[in-house]
């Protein structure tokens, strides 16, 4: 009895040896659809389902009677700059996975894609006018963009089979443009600003780290958080952002020692 737990204990431990326990968590981040650092600045009648934070500045402009905000507003606060660093610390520990799947040059149109980490050197879009990416089954799926995301118009992000765009995660070393009356979904972190063009309809939540969100007749519709965690083969052995157990090779070992002290 003994021996099978410890061999057991032994198997994991050795699967595990070259695994990223992925569960993003966007923490305090989280209580926001938009977030951005200098300004938001909306024209038309946008309507933002969710709360908005802002830090350090507090230049909000084109909402009231403009654009709607229904939810809270925090600007310049303690709250906005704590949701600031949660989603700064996201961004670094999406950024530091290593084993992805290299996807640089790749035109996102068209394709279909399962739950895993894919990266792009530089730039990722979707290029082609009216192109669609299919997200495709339950699970994380992560974009580590080396500098800006682009999307065309009328584009296209759908989720089929189970994906969530709580756990679709867009890091972007630059700044992310979206396409006039284009769909999207996920929660973008970039690094610079966001840009929406005239009527994006948005499923997920917003965090510019450094720069603007700037908005024009769109619809942004909070989505609930991820709560997947998903295996990823890694060079780098550990887990990421996960609330509990923080460590589960150290989780393991002590489930195992409790075992025998039974
Ligand atoms: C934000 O969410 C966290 C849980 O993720 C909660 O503990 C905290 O009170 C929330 N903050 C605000 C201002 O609602
Ligand atoms: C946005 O929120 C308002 C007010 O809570 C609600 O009436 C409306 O249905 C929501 N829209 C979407 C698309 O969720
Ligand atoms: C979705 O994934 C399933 C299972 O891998 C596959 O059979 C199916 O063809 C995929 N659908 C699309 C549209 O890619
Ligand atoms: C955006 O779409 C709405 C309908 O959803 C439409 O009434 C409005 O005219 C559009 N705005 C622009 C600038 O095309
Ligand atoms: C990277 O992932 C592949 C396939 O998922 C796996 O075979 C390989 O061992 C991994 N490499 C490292 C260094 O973790
Ligand atoms: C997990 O805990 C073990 C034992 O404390 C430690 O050696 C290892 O470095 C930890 N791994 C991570 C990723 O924190």
């Amino acid at each position: 009895m003994l021996s099978s737990i410890t061999f057991a204990v032994l198997l994991f431990l050795v699967n595990t040896a070259h695994s990223l326990v992925v569960c993003p968590t966007l923490k305090n981040a989280a209580n926001f659809t938009v977030v951005a650092a200098s300004s938001i600045s909306n024209t038309g009648l946008t309507i933002i389902n969710g709360s908005v934070a802002m830090s350090p500045s507090v230049a909000l402009t084109g909402f009231n009677p403009s654009g709607t905000i229904n939810g809270g507003l925090e600007l310049g606060t303690g709250v906005a700059l704590q949701a600031q660093q949660d989603a700064t610390t996201a961004y670094n520990n999406l950024r530091d996975i290593t084993n992805s799947t290299q996807m640089t040059g790749v035109d996102l149109s068209g394709r279909s894609l399962p739950p895993g980490v894919y990266k792009f050197d530089s730039t990722a879009g979707i290029s082609t006018p009216a192109g669609t990416l299919i997200l495709n089954g339950t699970g994380i799926y992560i974009f580590q963009i080396g500098s800006a995301l682009t999307t065309s118009a009328n584009s296209e992000v759908r989720l089929i089979n189970g994906a969530r765009a709580g756990c679709v995660f867009w890091q972007i070393g630059s700044s992310a443009t979206l396409g006039q009356y284009s769909v999207f979904v996920g929660n973008i972190l970039a690094y610079a600003s966001v840009g929406l063009s005239i009527n994006v309809t948005y499923y997920g939540r917003i965090y510019a780290q450094t720069a603007a969100v700037t908005l024009n007749s769109d619809t942004i519709i909070g989505q609930p958080s991820c709560d997947v965690c998903q295996t990823i083969s890694n060079s780098v052995q550990g887990t990421l952002n996960r609330n509990l157990p923080e460590n589960s090779t150290l989780y393991i070992f002590i489930m195992f020692v409790l075992l025998l002290i039974k």
